[in-house]
Parts: structure tokens; C-alpha cells; sequence
């Protein structure tokens, strides 16, 4: 029952399976680690760094970056008016400034066709991941970005003025605090919401702080229209396992799109086994580079 309304949508239907150079944990298998912030990952490796280095002297994981998001064609890459931009690792998503929901924008005024279906990335980054989503569905879907880093969303705007794209709009916003308001305004169906390699907040006392928790869950869930997706995603297991434990929590409502199709298949653990979306985000460019393993679901609602 629940796989009849499952369907494919063309979006997912690329799988990621290699870049120029793509470092996967199976490749390597001692102790090799990655850091979050000031915190450090723990991955495996088959060979040290140093043997590692000496094979791939030349390449960095910001030059994957760049190689990633070649296509974009990124006019002015270091933003004139920001200079080389320096932001801050974390911000805190319970700070006083972050606890008012912003005011919903004028979708007319944001998009070109504000009742195509729209794609929300939580936690957007740079954004290059969504722009370059952007570039490849125009006229079809509209992006929206959400993220609580104000220099980014500032960069992410210009960029995507200098791209001249008009299916995507950036917006210095707490998701926690602003997003069910936010979707319940826009004129058209929420086909997809991404939460991907989402800050970890290790320490316990700081759990509060992730973005996965029961409230947006259930905003999430309530906005998407049925058919509709979520992909999440992180490269450390704890966080994962958590965001999991939310989505699953919703089965009468969601199911999980595994084993469905060829490109969505998952390991024993229900993990998917490759990135569906076609391209991946730069957290998880710099965290494969380093050898994570990224474990990702994506969620289905029911009709
Ligand atoms: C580790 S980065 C990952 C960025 C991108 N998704 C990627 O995979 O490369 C997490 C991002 O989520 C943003 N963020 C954290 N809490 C948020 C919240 N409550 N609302 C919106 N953005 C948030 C952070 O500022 C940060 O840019």
C-alpha cells in the first residue's frame, strides 16, 4: 500500500557516485579524522595520512568544492562587497536575535512563478548546492533557502543576481522559529525539504540547539504536500541516528523510499547508499574527501 504512491520524481533520479576525485571510507582504513568546528571526527582509513597525501599531493577538498560547482559558472566567487568572507563557525540558534519568526516575503516579488512546486534546503550553507539545483530546474520548481549565518545569505543573494536566476530566494532565518509560517504563505505545493550534514552540537547540554526536533518535524510533515520528500542527511552517525529517530517516529505519515527504485537502495542499517539528489553539498564534499561515511534517508509522505 504504502509503495503505491510512491513515484518517481526526475529530481532524485541521478545518483552520485563519483567526482574528479571522491574519497570514500572503504578506500581508507586507519585512524584518519575530520574536524566539525573544534570538535574532531573520528573515520577510518586503509592507509595513513601521510601515504594518503603523498598519492594526492595536489588535491584539497576546496578545489573539489570548486570542481563540484563548476557548472554554476559563479562570476565573482570572492564577493566584492563581503571581501574574502570570513564567517563564524557556529552561531546559536536559541540566541534572542534568532527567536522571532521573520515576516513571510512577497512571493511575487521572489520568484518569477511563485506557485511552482518549492524546494526548501534548512540549513542552506553557501548555497551553491541549491543554486546549482536551481540553474538545472528553471521554469519548473522554485529553491528557498534557510539559514541563520547572515554574511552567507548576503553572498548567497548576490550570487544568485549575478547568476540571474529567478527560481531561488535566500533567507537569514531560524527554520525552528520561522518555517512553518514561512511555507504556510507560499501559493504552491512544498515538494521537497532537505536537512543535510546539519551542525551537531556534541556536547549534551547543547543537544537542544540541533535543528531536528519535534516541533519542525511535524511543521515539516504537515507543510509537504502528499508525494512530497525529505532528505536528510550527516557524515556523524549520532546526529543521523537522531534526525532518524524523528522521521521515523512519523510512519503513519512518511514512509521511507528504500529498496524502491535501483538508485535507492540502503545498506543493513536502512542508510541509502548513494547521494539521490545529483550533486552533493559542500559538508559533504569535505567529509567524504576526509573519508566519512555519509548516512542519508529520504522519506516519502503518504497520500
Ligand atoms: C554544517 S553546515 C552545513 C551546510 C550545508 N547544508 C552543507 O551540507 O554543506 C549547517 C548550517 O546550518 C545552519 N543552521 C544551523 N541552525 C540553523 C537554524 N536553526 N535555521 C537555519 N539554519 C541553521 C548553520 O548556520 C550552517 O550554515
Amino acid at each position: 500500500m504504502a509503495n503505491g504512491i510512491l513515484h518517481k520524481i526526475p529530481l532524485f533520479s541521478t545518483l552520485v557516485t563519483s567526482t574528479a576525485v571522491k574519497c570514500s571510507k572503504s578506500s581508507f582504513n586507519s585512524s584518519l579524522r575530520h574536524a566539525y568546528g573544534r570538535h574532531i571526527c573520528n573515520c577510518s582509513s586503509a592507509v595513513s595520512v601521510s601515504q594518503q597525501q603523498q598519492r594526492q599531493p595536489q588535491i584539497r577538498s576546496p578545489q573539489l568544492v570548486a570542481l563540484e560547482y563548476a557548472d554554476l559558472s559563479i562570476p565573482h566567487i570572492v564577493c566584492e562587497e563581503l571581501g574574502a568572507l570570513r564567517v563564524r563557525q557556529h552561531v546559536n540558534p536559541l540566541s534572542s536575535c534568532l527567536s522571532i519568526p521573520v515576516e513571510p516575503p512577497n512571493w511575487e516579488d521572489v520568484f518569477e512563478d511563485p506557485k511552482l512546486p518549492l524546494v526548501v534546503d534548512i540549513g542552506s550553507g553557501s548555497g551553491r548546492f541549491l543554486m546549482w539545483l536551481a540553474k538545472r530546474n528553471l521554469g519548473s520548481k522554485n529553491y528557498m533557502g534557510l539559514e541563520i549565518r547572515k554574511k552567507l545569505v548576503t553572498r548567497a543573494e548576490k550570487w544568485v543576481k549575478e547568476l540571474a536566476l529567478s527560481n531561488i530566494h535566500f533567507m537569514f532565518a531560524n527554520a525552528s522559529i520561522s518555517f512553518k509560517q514561512l511555507i504556510s504563505t507560499y501559493p504552491g505545493p512544498l515538494m521537497l525539504v532537505s536537512v543535510l550534514c546539519p551542525d551537531p552540537h556534541f556536547k549534551k547540554r547543547h543537544h537542544k540547539r540541533r535543528i531536528v526536533q519535534k516541533p519542525l518535524v511535524e511543521a515539516i510533515v504537515d507543510s509537504l504536500m502528499p508525494g512530497g520528500q525529505v532528505f536528510i542527511q550527516s557524515d556523524v552517525l549520532e546526529v543521523a541516528v537522531d534526525m532518524r529517530k524523528y522521521f521515523d517516529a512519523e510512519s503513519d505519515k512518511l514512509v521511507h523510499v528504500d529498496n524502491f527504485e535501483p538508485d535507492l537502495v540502503c545498506d543493513d542499517e536502512g542508510w541509502l547508499m548513494g547521494n539521490p539528489m545529483g550533486i552533493r553539498t559542500e559538508r559533504e564534499i569535505h567529509a567524504e574527501f576526509e573519508g566519512a561515511k555519509i548516512y542519508r534517508r529520504m522519506y516519502q509522505k503518504l497520500s
